[in-house]
């Protein structure tokens, strides 16, 4: 059974034509690594994934149900079983590490942020909520205000909330890109450590080649819109890797196959 399946996406924004033809299939507990230059297109893809953006054309699928096309209410299911972390953590500000970590699984119930107060949370939500945050180091952290927290500590607490969600698919969009390399680095081995923990199936972005290379079963390769690598980590040489960075790598600098027809006829 495939967790994520992507046919044929494509996703324009104006006259940009980011996505140009997408084909992606990742089995279930499979864990991979989305590398492309800036400008690739990787957060178009992955927004595509999670239910944010829109295809304007092809499938997408998520445990073998349409997530293009889907209703509001399927929707919401198929994004339940999605877990994202962000490049910019995405906390609440202003409240704790813990309420942080219970909205995760509270905030979109009725009562919204006041239930996520740790005070009205049920005792065994709580518990388990502290589990989450004592899983990736940050217990003693649950009652500081996140805007005391280093970045490594806020993208910990972010994975604390990805936790008690529990999705079966985590997607997480450069999540050590605003980190320095070193922080970034134990960010990046923790959640690998807790995603393999649970099985759980990822599909992660990176822009920088050098962690790439170190993590994950398989290295999906963006650029210029498309996919132009994907192969076992160990199997794909750097210098494959390189060329993801070499000529044209951003789909603003790159003629769309319209661009392309129209400059051909011009000629
Ligand atoms: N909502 C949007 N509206 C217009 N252009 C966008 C939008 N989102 C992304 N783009 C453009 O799409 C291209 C690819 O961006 P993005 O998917 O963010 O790539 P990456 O995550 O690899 O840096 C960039 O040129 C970017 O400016
Ligand atoms: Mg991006």
């Amino acid at each position: 059974m495939n967790a994520i399946e992507v046919n044929d996406v494509h996703k324009s924004f104006g006259e940009l034509h980011v996505l140009r033809g997408i084909e992606l299939t990742i089995p279930r507990g499979e864990c991979v690594i989305l590398l492309g230059a800036n400008g690739s297109g990787k957060s178009t893809l992955i927004r595509c994934l999670n239910g944010l953006a829109r295809p304007d054309a092809g499938a997408v699928r998520i445990n073998g149900e349409l997530l293009t096309g889907a209703g509001v209410r399927r929707l919401r299911r198929l994004r339940r079983q999605i877990g994202v972390v962000f490049q910019h953590f995405n906390l609440v500000p202003n409240v704790s590490a813990l309420q942080n970590v219970l909205y995760g699984a509270l905030g979109r119930q009725r009562g919204g942020l006041l239930r996520t107060l740790p005070a009205f949370a049920p005792n065994e939500l709580r518990e388990r909520a502290m589990a989450c945050l004592d899983r990736v180091g940050m217990a003693d952290y649950a009652a500081s205000d996140c805007r005391h927290l280093s970045g490594g500590q806020q993208q910990r607490v972010a994975i604390a909330r990805t936790l008690l969600q529990n999705p079966e698919v985590l997607i997480a969009d450069e999540p050590v890109a605003s980190l320095d390399p070193r922080a970034g680095r134990a960010v990046m081995e923790l959640l690998i450590e807790v995603v393999r923990e649970r099985g759980m199936t990822v599909l992660c972005s990176l822009h920088q080649l050098e962690l790439a290379s170190e993590y994950g079963d398989r290295v999906v390769g963006m650029k210029a819109g498309r996919i132009e690598l994907d192969g076992a980590r160990q199997s794909i040489g750097r210098a494959s890797m390189s060329g993801l960075y070499e000529g044209v790598v951003r789909v603003d600098h790159a003629p769309s196959h319209a661009g392309v027809a129209a400059a051909a006829e011009s000629a």
